[in-house]
């Protein structure tokens, strides 16, 4: 089973569980950032988990990045905007035959989310999903995960690859 995870991260909590999937998968798995996400590595994937924070109770919007960068003095650090976003990047996915899984991060009070966004486009795109979204939590507005979520992520990545031949 070849499974690959990509994520879109401004401040590395998705970076961080998207690494604590991986590890639950088995290890060498990939993870990958948008801009690494393209050609073999995709068309070889069984399984491909994506991910990504939520932004106004969704996936984060090209508008939204860019107000990121204008208010980056509000932040703890300046946002990572070196990869092109999750958004374009399930743009440009072309038709695949894998299965899918996806999962955010953000509040547990939070509605919305970005990964039914995700797996729609994921869904147009021919992947077949092994469950619903799954989301992991953070502790304030720019991360890091709650205790104990990097575990749960593991466990997750563990049990996903449980569920494929
Ligand atoms: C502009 C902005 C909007 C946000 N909107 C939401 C939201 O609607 N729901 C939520 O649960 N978290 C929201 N958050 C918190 C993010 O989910 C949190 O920053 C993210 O999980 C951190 O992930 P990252 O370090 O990978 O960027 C927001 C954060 C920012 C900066």
């Amino acid at each position: 089973m070849k499974a690959v995870v990509v994520y879109e991260s401004f401040w590395g909590t998705t970076a961080a569980v998207a690494r604590a999937i991986a590890d639950g998968i088995g290890e060498g798995t990939p993870v990958l950032t948008t801009d690494e996400a393209v050609g073999e590595v995709l068309a070889a994937a069984d399984l491909l988990v994506v991910g990504a924070p939520i932004h106004a109770f969704s996936l984060p919007g090209e508008q939204g990045r860019q107000n990121l960068a204008a208010q980056a003095s509000k932040a703890p650090a300046p946002p990572d905007l070196a990869h092109p976003s999750l958004r374009s990047w399930l743009a440009a996915l072309p038709p695949l035959h894998a299965r899918a899984a996806a999962f955010d991060t953000g509040f547990r009070w939070s509605p919305g989310s970005a990964t039914g966004f995700i797996l729609r486009v994921l869904k147009q795109q021919g992947l077949t999903p092994v469950g619903k979204g799954r989301r992991f939590l953070v502790t304030g507005s720019y991360g890091p995960a709650r205790a104990g979520e990097l575990e749960k992520a593991r466990r997750w990545g563990e049990e996903l690859a449980g569920m494929l031949p």
